[in-house]
């Protein structure tokens, strides 16, 4: 069976509080299930993304976990300039400082909701980068572009702009994360073959962007993955794992996501 990438994008949810609560549930089914423990790291790769403010407890929680089991951590947004006059904003070495690994950048919510631009997530990627974090890279078409059959000029977009002067030393370092912005958060998934055909296609241009055929690149799909949909999603040849928002806020429906996919208790 392929490696599996379990990322949990906690969004605006989950106080200090609720934070240890989903450590200390997290913990228990891992040590719980022989097939998970087996599993972490080399079959099954975990991160959560908690909101800003709960970064310290997560980090402070994931000290009670066994090494082997403790998931990645990683921020939902970040601005690409080290420190400053920048109000309201958290820099790259502040969140390394809280043991982040990975930063989610370029979400569908932060491109909609707060107006962020090809050309500004562009600058977060490269600014990950260059401090040696992994970008979680999210793309995908609104509902209105997939019915005007313009999913593809959008993501080739999308995903030109964030390569753009990338090196494939450093295209090989992103993940990239497919999330059909119509699939969020509205409890209808894309079909196991939409969300192949687009990763399909995301691989083919990011390997092309970067020219190597045989570029290592590990694309996620995101948007409505639930336990009851992860077998279909995760087994297509072209999806190497999960970029859940709702199902994740719970250790036992997000683990239940990978449980389904390779058959284990
Ligand atoms: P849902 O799983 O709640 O649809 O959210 C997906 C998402 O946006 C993850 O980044």
């Amino acid at each position: 069976m392929k490696k599996i990438y379990l990322y949990g994008n906690w969004k605006m949810n989950m106080n200090c509080e609720e934070t240890r609560g989903f450590y200390k549930d997290f913990g228990g089914q891992v040590a719980g299930s022989s097939g998970l423990l087996g599993a972490m790291g080399e079959a099954l790769e975990v991160a959560v993304f908690p909101p800003f403010t709960s970064l310290a407890a997560a980090e402070e929680a994931s000290k009670n976990l066994d090494k082997r089991t403790a998931p990645f951590l990683g921020a939902q947004n970040v601005y690409f300039e080290p420190k400053g006059a920048f109000t309201g904003e958290v820099s790259i070495p502040m969140l390394k400082n809280l043991g982040c690994t990975h930063i989610i950048v370029g979400h569908s919510e932060r491109r909609t909701i707060f107006g962020e631009s090809d050309d500004l997530i562009a600058r977060k990627v490269k600014a990950c980068l260059d401090e040696a974090i992994v970008p979680v890279f999210c793309y995908g078409e609104t509902l209105a572009e997939r019915e005007g059959n313009k999913t593809f000029d959008v993501v080739s977009r999308q995903l030109r702009a964030a390569l753009s002067g990338r090196t494939s030393e450093e295209a090989k370092k992103i993940v990239y994360a497919y999330e059909p912005v119509w699939a969020i958060g509205t409890g209808k998934s894309a079909t196991s073959d939409e969300a192949q055909e687009v990763c399909a296609y995301s691989k083919k241009l990011i390997r092309d962007l970067a020219g190597s055929a045989e570029l290592p690149v590990v694309v996620l799909y995101g948007g409505s993955v639930k336990p009851d949909n992860a077998k279909e999603l995760l087994s297509m040849e072209a999806i190497d794992g999960a970029l859940v928002g709702g199902a994740s806020l719970k250790a036992d429906s997000f683990l239940r996501i990978y449980r389904a996919y390779a058959g284990i208790d």
